[in-house]
């Protein structure tokens, strides 16, 4: 069964009662609920994990290559500054997905350059909560196309 990863990094915590005109009024449990809806239709199989802790993001990345197939990852500031976060993808050999609510390009300019994307596999942003399920469709489209990027399980 196809195992997914859904990473949330730091304040994504307060979503619905942050900035809700930029991010949205549901919360980040009614995201993942809703993901998880779409997750057990189709048969995949899903974790969710949030931090606001660049150190905690790196461990459950580590941890995705010994079960995920592949990570959906929304890592908020950390996209435009964390070259550990980069490195840590780049490492582990599971595709990932970067998220975003907003739509980062029409907004100021620190946000318009992420340091991840590069090593992603693709990107999805502005759709509010529903980027994350366009990415999860993407994803699984992904991965049933390319059975090679899939890691070894340890
Ligand atoms: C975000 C965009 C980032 O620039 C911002 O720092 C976030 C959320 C988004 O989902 O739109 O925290 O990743």
């Amino acid at each position: 069964m196809t195992a997914i990863l859904v990473l949330h990094g730091p304040n994504l915590n307060l979503l619905g009662s942050r900035e809700p005109s930029i991010y949205g009024s549901l919360t980040l449990d009614a995201i993942n609920a809703r993901l998880m809806e779409y997750a057990q239709r189709e048969g995949l199989t899903l974790r969710t994990f949030q931090s606001n802790h660049e150190g905690a993001l790196i461990d459950a990345l580590h941890d995705a290559m010994h079960w995920a197939d592949g990570v959906i990852f929304n890592p908020g500031a950390y996209t435009h500054t964390s070259y550990a976060l980069r490195d840590a993808i780049a490492a582990i050999g599971v595709p990932v997905v970067e998220v975003h609510l907003s739509n980062v390009y029409a907004r100021e300019a620190f946000r318009h350059h992420s340091v991840l994307a590069p090593v992603c596999i693709g990107q999805v942003a502005g759709f509010g909560w529903r980027s994350y399920l366009v990415a999860l469709y993407a994803l699984q489209g992904y991965l049933t196309e390319h059975p090679g990027s899939r890691h070894l399980r340890t």
